[in-house]
């Protein structure tokens, strides 16, 4: 392994983009950032070592800086196993099917606000971002609330401006101490955007609690019900295991927050990421939306689990758009011992940077036209020799997304509604594209991109 040497004084002052830039120097590589040892990684071999392993099932340290220490995506995996055991069937195939109406119908009512728009550039990630939470709040949540309105637009800016402080904090290894935080800037912004967020998150709980007490007087008990069908959605199977008290109420505020966090930003971003290139490259848009034509016999039929199996054409753009766009760029873990990579041993307590961004845009794996949107490489005689955690959107192994089936059904719902009711073009280039990989990755271009009425037939 190439030892890199003082590290962090090289990262100090530098951007998310510059950082990125430069890991460029070796495949594996170490460095000592403080009294921290951190590991970088970029090839799916060691991937696989990694991700598939019972030693770094621990995320990596900076994420504790992102203030939800129980919720799923950062807790330690002594409490993670049992919370993810008995959150997965919220987010299984079963109950992914029973909301394929609730992602129609919340789809249907942005295409409907984007129409008032027609003829202009929008930005879309806004009207994206909406309809993602308004779907998240119903299907795991269980609130027919409006959410495509100014409220929707509170909980954006809230949840977008407190992941730049918890970044800007992860860039600045000074402010790791806490004491020090504390007397910044940064830690005022935060403190208040955390505020705004729990109060929003806490509020819904509370009306849930209430809805749930005042039913249980009646036969029919909402939690029993569905917990007898093994159909409870997120919330309902946190605050039945709340009941229990075999969870803290804490713990059930944190679930809730990660998965607003976790869900949201993600397929909007991931969205926004794919219909920025189907801009750039009419013919592709045309394909899908050939593809769409075939499916449906009209613009607004509502997509069924049948109408999903038959877009085949339309993951392989997805596929392409989440290898340029990869929503997040780098998974970091902690070795809760020694771990043997490659003939050598990554000491217990270190940090592992797993860098997907590099790793997708290496053309050592994809070939010279690594940089341009080819959909086709993904076609199965193309990546038959693709390693199996080349492509990993969704990272992979046993702390993989809970919610991948749900973002790969909401995603398709939600351009085939989009593309069958407009025509989207772009002034941009895919050189244009302006990325920050960031926790989560932002695509940076805003108002980028043109929405007219699609001729149907
Ligand atoms: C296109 C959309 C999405 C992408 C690309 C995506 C990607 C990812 C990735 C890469 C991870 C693993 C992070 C790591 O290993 O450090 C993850 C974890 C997670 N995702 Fe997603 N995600 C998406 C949508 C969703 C949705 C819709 C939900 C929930 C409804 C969700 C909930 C979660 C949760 C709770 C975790 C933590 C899982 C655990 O540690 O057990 N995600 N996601």
């Amino acid at each position: 392994y190439q030892t890199v040497i003082g590290y962090a004084l090289k990262i100090i002052g530098k951007n998310n983009e510059q950082i990125f830039e430069s890991f460029k120097t070796s495949e594996l590589s170490y460095a000592w950032c403080g009294p921290v040892l951190c590991f970088h990684v970029d090839r799916p071999e060691d991937f696989q070592a990694i991700l598939t392993s019972n030693i770094c099932l621990k995320k990596a340290f900076p994420y504790d800086f992102a203030n939800s220490p129980n919720g799923l995506t950062l807790s330690h995996p002594r409490i993670w196993k049992n919370h993810r055991r008995a959150l997965n069937p919220t987010l299984g195939q079963k109950m992914v099917n029973s909301f394929l109406p609730i992602f129609n119908e919340k789809v249907e009512k942005m295409c409907n606000l984007m129409e008032r728009k027609l003829n202009n550039d929008i930005d879309i990630y806004r009207f994206l971002f909406n309809a993602s939470l308004d779907s998240v709040v119903c299907t795991a949540f269980g609130f027919n609330w409006s959410m495509q309105n100014s409220r929707g637009d509170e909980i954006h800016n809230i949840i977008t401006l407190a992941l730049r402080c918890i970044q800007n904090r992860i860039q600045k290894c000074w402010l790791w101490w806490t004491p020090i935080y504390k007397f910044t800037q940064n830690y005022t912004w935060e403190t208040e955007l955390f505020r705004k967020f729990y109060q929003f998150t806490r509020a819904t709980l509370e009306l849930k609690r209430i809805d749930l007490s005042e039913k249980l007087d009646h036969e029919e008990n909402e939690l029993a019900a569905a917990k007898n069908g093994n159909r409870q959605n997120f919330l309902q199977k946190s605050l039945q295991l709340e009941l229990e008290q075999k969870w803290t109420e804490e713990e059930v505020c944190q679930e809730l927050d990660t998965l607003l966090v976790a869900s949201i930003d993600t397929t909007a971003t991931a969205l926004y990421g794919t219909i920025i290139m189907l801009a750039i490259h009419q013919e592709y848009q045309e394909r899908v939306v050939d593809e769409m034509r075939e499916i449906f016999e009209s613009i607004n039929e509502p997509v069924t689990n049948d109408h999903l199996k038959r877009m085949t054409f339309l993951e392989l753009v997805i596929k392409e758009a989440l290898r340029h766009f990869p929503i997040v760029p780098f998974l970091g873990r902690e070795t809760m011992d020694d771990f043997p990579i490659n003939g050598g041993v990554i000491p217990k307590g270190s940090q592992i940077f797993l860098n997907v961004l590099r790793m997708n845009k290496n053309p050592k794996y994809y070939g010279e036209n690594v940089n341009e949107f080819y959909p086709e490489r993904f076609l199965p005689e193309n990546s038959a020799n693709f390693h199996p955690y080349l492509s990993i959107p969704f990272s992979a192994g046993p702390r993989n997304c809970i919610g991948e089936r749900y973002g790969w059904a909401s995603m398709k719902i939600a351009l085939s509604h989009i593309l069958r009711r407009f025509k989207l073009t772009t002034k941009l280039r895919i050189q244009d594209v302006i990325i920050e990989p960031s926790l989560l990755l932002r695509i940076c271009n805003e108002d980028a991109i043109h929405i007219e009425q699609r001729e149907w037939k």
